[in-house]
């Protein structure tokens, strides 16, 4: 089938690709202390040289003490982590590709299963990781002020580091997507609010603090999902009115992409329309769109960590959606995490080299 439209250059301020594929940020969990290793400069570098157009890191969390649930989750602040990541991205640059780390604060969790703890309790809006379960603190007004504050840092890191972009992870269930839930944020000051318009507050207020630090002229992402790992088919904006009151004020704010997080691309978002939710996202914003969610696979993710393996499938409805304009960028996960040369092999028809996707590859970073 004709792919071509996949392999257009896309440009947009600081971000100059060959192609319109992109890594999805996926977590490693191989980066002891969160610092990242030579292995997974390595592991980056690979997509590189596989012509990925754009890399997005694993979340790689900011500097508050209680940002992750994971000793081997990368930081992004420090001096070794960040000399690491400096790493990542020469070895990337090296090899021709354009990356941002996806910056990221995972809010309140439940105790990761290897019984690593941070020094200090999860932090959250309502120290809620979903409705009714309660596994961390309130953030204070002090604690959500330097939180901010980390996230500029991160963000000024990421260009002075020499990154192409960087993207927030607002998606997921997630600190920032905390607070964008009613069923995670309860709170009744400034933060929260009956309305989702309201709860995007502290999402506005990252990305103008980020917008702050990396200037005008620097590409800026955020993820977004609908969905939360403890409530798949959830929909935060039930109507294109309500995504539209949630994806302004980010758009105002400085949000200049929107990579909207699908388990499948193919799904509509709302009845009477089959576009997606980055079609839906670019219509109503005028914004640019990563679309993502079983790209190429014939299993979604959540089937992936429950240890199904996915085969490869056609990309003929990912190229008709994207020949109708519905997004600018397509991102790729578990096909890319398993083949760093997944591109080139869908760019020259390979078809029959593809691998498709099997749980042993979340053991390892692939690296042929
Ligand atoms: C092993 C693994 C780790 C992931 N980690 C992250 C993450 O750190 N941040 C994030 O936003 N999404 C994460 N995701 C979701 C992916 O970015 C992507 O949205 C999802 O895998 C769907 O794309 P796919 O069907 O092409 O794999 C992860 C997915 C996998 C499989």
């Amino acid at each position: 089938m004709n792919t071509e439209s996949l392999f257009r250059p896309f440009a947009l301020k600081s971000l100059n690709i060959k192609n319109r594929i992109v890594m999805a940020p996926m977590t490693r969990s191989f980066s002891p202390n969160g610092v990242p290793t030579a292995e997974v400069a390595n592991y980056y570098s690979k997509r590189a040289e596989g012509e990925v157009g754009l890399i997005l890191s694993e979340g790689t969390v900011i500097d508050r003490p209680s940002s992750s649930n994971d000793g081997n989750v990368p930081h992004f602040y420090g001096a070794d982590a960040l000399s690491g990541w400096q790493n990542v991205i020469n070895g990337v640059h090296a090899a021709g590709g354009a990356m941002g780390p996806q910056i990221w604060h995972m809010g309140v969790m439940d105790n990761h299963q290897s019984g690593w703890l941070p020094p200090v309790p999860f932090e959250g809006p309502s120290g809620l990781n979903r409705p009714g379960n309660k596994n961390g603190n309130a953030m204070t007004d002090a604690d959500i002020a330097d939180t901010i504050a980390a996230f500029g840092r991160a963000a000024a890191d990421a260009k002075r580091l020499g990154f192409d972009t960087l993207e927030l992870h607002g998606a997921h269930g997630y600190l920032i997507d905390q607070f964008f839930w009613e069923g995670t944020n309860e709170r009744t000051d400034q933060y929260g609010g009956k309305t989702l318009a309201e709860r995007t507050r502290f999402g506005v207020e990252v990305i103008k603090e980020v917008r702050k630090q990396v200037g005008e002229d620097f590409a800026l992402i955020i993820r977004l999902s609908q969905f939360k790992p403890s409530a798949y088919d959830y929909k935060q904006a039930a109507t294109p009115q309500e995504l539209e009151a949630w994806l302004t004020p980010l758009a105002d704010a400085g949000a200049d992409i929107f990579h909207a997080s699908q388990r499948r691309f193919w799904e509509p978002e709302f009845e009477g329309s089959d576009l997606n939710f980055a079609g839906w996202a670019k219509k109503l914003t005028g914004k640019a769109t990563i679309t993502v969610g079983s790209v190429g696979l014939s299993g979604d993710f959540f089937g992936a960590f429950a240890g199904q393996s996915s085969e490869p499938s056609s990309l003929e409805e990912l190229v008709r959606r994207m020949d109708r304009g519905d997004f600018d960028l397509v991102a790729v996960g578990r096909p890319i995490l398993a083949d760093p040369f997944w591109v080139q092999k869908i760019r020259d028809g390979r078809n029959n080299e593809l691998k498709g996707f099997t749980p042993a590859a979340l053991g390892e970073l692939v690296v042929a």
